[in-house]
């Protein structure tokens, strides 16, 4: 055979062709990079000469974990002009067209993970078989990227598995494991990883599957009949928009084009759905969420200082104190098989935080993401205890109590003589100085701020403080074990507030002073979310709650200065007892459930009587310009690295909203010498020192870069 290629292999045994991905690849995952690409369509051209020898093609992989995990991001990424990207869309697609033209069955044995284009290749086959195995999942998950599935995903998936399951998988991205992908008709059967290419070959050799296809169901009927079809198309639409408010591009371009293109053939359906993808893919939109994705690749890698010791292994874990956060990261480290040991004052306040980890788990139990033995093996290997027994075996402790300075030192003094000298030990705080806490350990080398976000289970960011004293091993050991349990690691200096408390100051304090302008909690709430944050300044403060946003703002302005001052108001609403949902009452009132019931009156009267208009627009560069300007401030003090820690930590920890691709992104897209001058007008029509612009942001103007040139 004159076939030559390196990353693919390609054999023929009994007139049966073996194409296996992931060969000759040192790398955990396969992409469809353009090597990979070029020998694909080189193997279609050989099995399409070959076509009446051959009886069948089955396609297998020979990575432990994955079969094709997508496009190549960075191709996509150096796309300049629609043309480009509908080209490459293009080339992707005829190569795939050659394997679904195919005259002899053709299997996709699916095991690992096989996202994007690897899905899409999978529909271009006959049948697509699946491993049972923990890490095989499919799905199309271009949308996230602000991206159409370009490879024939859109015209292949529906005929696979019908319009309405096809629609929930594109428009979310979401994946599915072996179970529910065979469920939905998208694998006709799951085999154990080691026996399904011996299996597809067996069947092949009986003369192939049935022919995959919609199954004939109500549903299916449905989408062939225009009227249905279309309300199909309505209430996908009307679901997208209530999602996403509209901000995002894709999903809709995914309807227009699918519905538009029902009736069409193969090629004038798959061009236009190139040429969507073309539009979407060097829009400013998807280029942001291309940019956040590069960010979270770039976070996998430590970016050091390096140490010369070793870095500790984390596996056996301990969470002093057991409210609200201690029951939330004892849940994580059950849920990481650390086997946790919960430790607080006394039963009831063990019982409040075993109460919190069992709530945890029990989404994942609904969705049967856990079974319920797995639920109580994890909820079982919690230890709760009063004292200090099996302490020895920890490797990490996290701190989560009150937060008082000289508590938490007395607490840390005392917790070091139980653990053995190479454990680590951790606080969560969200104010106080790691700096001073490492002051009352023996060796605070080993010792960091480690800060979670409320709820545990939900927020995916985590700060990991440094210190003075501490060891670079310790900072490494913390990043790669909160990359373990799946959440995203910033590295933040210590100081007031760390990076994203600090950040959010301004956007609440400003919101303080708004309102006591006479601007509206309507005006102001609306005017964020149509910025696209996912909650307004007053709904957010009920959330955290008035009082510890109190507490923080008095930290941040004793350390900060005038321009972190608060408006006040906050403080007189803690007076009145409001101190948000956990009172039932803040900026709104919260019925039985938790649900805003409508504003709360006292709250209404500690504002103006008179109302001030002002627009949109204004009250958002009110709330969005001193961030900016305090991440320029933390930028010019190194408290965190580069622009994308900032931008990635307002992300995950607030929710800025992604489209905008962070902060300081959507700062250089709109022009650092706008930001600047819309600051100085600031500075002097509403207060000289909340508005004073950073001298680091008027160095960037006067040196014409942007905050990503640094
Ligand atoms: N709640 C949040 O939104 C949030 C977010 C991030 C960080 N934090 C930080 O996490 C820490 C805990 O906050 P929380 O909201 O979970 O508090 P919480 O009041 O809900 O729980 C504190 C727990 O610590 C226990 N405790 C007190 N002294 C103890 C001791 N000596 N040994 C063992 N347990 C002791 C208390 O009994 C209580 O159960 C604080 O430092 C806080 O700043 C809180």
């Amino acid at each position: 055979m004159s076939l030559e290629t390196k990353k693919i292999s390609y054999e023929v045994t009994d007139q049966i062709a073996y194409i296996g991905f992931g060969y000759n690849n040192e790398k955990s995952m396969t992409i469809l990079d353009e090597e990979t690409l070029r020998e694909l369509d080189a193997i279609a051209d050989e099995l399409t000469k070959d076509k009446k020898s051959l009886k069948g093609a089955i396609f297998f992989t020979h990575k432990e974990r994955c079969f094709l995990a997508g496009a190549d991001i960075s191709l996509i990424s150096a796309m300049k002009t629609e043309a480009d990207g509908a080209q490459g869309a293009e080339a992707g697609q005829s190569i795939f067209n050659k394997i679904e033209d195919l005259p002899f069955p053709t299997v996709a044995c699916v095991h690992g993970v096989c996202l994007g284009g690897g899905t899409e290749f999978s529909l271009s086959c006959d049948t697509i078989l699946m491993s049972d195995d923990k890490s095989s999942m499919m799905g199309l998950p271009e949308v996230k990227l602000g991206l159409i599935p370009g490879f024939g995903g859109t015209f292949r998936m529906p005929k696979r598995i019908g319009l309405p399951a096809a629609l929930d998988l594109i428009l979310t991205g979401k994946t599915v494991k072996a179970r529910k992908a065979k469920k939905m008709g998208l694998v006709v059967e799951t085999y154990p990883k080691e026996k399904i290419v011996e299996l597809a070959k067996n069947h092949l050799k009986k003369g192939g599957f049935k022919k995959d296809g919609l199954k004939e169901t109500l549903t299916d009927f449905a989408q062939d009949n225009f009227l249905s079809r279309k309300i199909i198309f309505q209430k996908a639409r009307e679901s997208v928009l209530k999602k996403t408010k509209g901000f995002y591009q894709a999903p809709l371009k995914i309807l227009d084009t699918m519905e538009a293109g029902m009736m069409k053939s193969r090629s004038s359906y798959l061009s236009s759905e190139a040429q969507a993808f073309g539009e979407l893919c060097v829009g400013e939109q998807s280029k942001n969420l291309q940019h956040i994705y590069w960010m979270t690749e770039k976070v996998k890698k430590f970016p050091g200082p390096k140490g010369e010791g070793e870095v500790p292994k984390l596996d056996r874990g301990a969470c002093l104190g057991a409210g609200t956060m201690g029951g939330g990261i004892a849940w994580l480290m059950a849920d990481n098989d650390m086997a946790p040991i919960m430790k607080d004052l006394n039963q009831e306040a063990l019982e409040l935080g075993l109460k919190q980890a069992s709530s945890n788990f029990s989404g994942a139990l609904k969705r049967k993401k856990l079974s319920r033995d797995d639920f109580e093996r994890k909820m079982r290997s919690i230890g709760c205890q009063t004292d200090f027994s099996g302490f020895q075996k920890v490797d990490l402790l996290i701190e989560a109590i009150v937060e008082n300075m000289d508590i938490k030192k007395k607490v840390f003094s005392e917790t070091e003589k139980h653990l053995r000298k190479d454990a680590l030990i951790t606080s969560n705080t969200s104010s106080l100085s790691v700096e001073e806490m490492a002051s009352a350990l023996e060796i605070p080398d080993r010792f960091a701020g480690l800060h979670f976000f409320n709820p545990v289970h939900r927020m995916p960011l985590v700060e990991i403080i440094t210190h003075s004293k501490v060891a670079p091993e310790t900072v490494e050991a913390l990043h790669k074990w909160v990359l373990k349990v799946k959440k995203t690691p910033v590295i933040v200096k210590d100081g007031p507030g760390f990076l994203v408390n600090r950040i959010l100051m301004p956007f609440l304090n400003e919101a303080g002073y708004l309102l006591e302008e006479g601007v509206s909690m309507k005006d102001l709430d609306e005017a964020c979310l149509n910025f696209g944050f996912p909650m307004g300044p007053c709904r957010l403060l009920d959330e955290v709650g008035i009082d510890v946003a109190v507490k923080v703002a008095k930290i941040l302005h004793d350390g900060l200065g005038d321009r972190a001052k608060s408006s006040g108001l906050s403080a007189k609403m803690v007076e009145q007892g409001l101190l948000g949902r956990k009172s039932n009452k803040g900026f709104y009132n919260y019925d039985e459930n938790g649900k805003v019931s409508g504003a709360n009156e006292t709250a209404q009267g500690l504002l103006p009587t008179s109302k001030k208009s002002m627009s949109e627009s204004e009250i958002q560069m009110r709330v969005v310009l001193p961030m900016i300007n305090e991440a320029a401030i933390i930028l010019d003090e190194k408290i965190v690295e580069t622009p994308g820690d900032v931008d990635l930590g307002l992300i995950f920890g607030i929710g800025f909203p992604p489209f905008r691709g962070g902060l300081l992104r959507y700062a250089d897209s709109e022009g650092l010498d706008r930001i600047l001058s819309a600051i100085e007008k600031f500075q002097g029509s509403v207060d000289k020192d909340r508005y004073a612009p950073s001298d680091f942001l008027k160095k960037l103007v006067s040196d014409k870069r942007k905050f990503y040139d640094l």
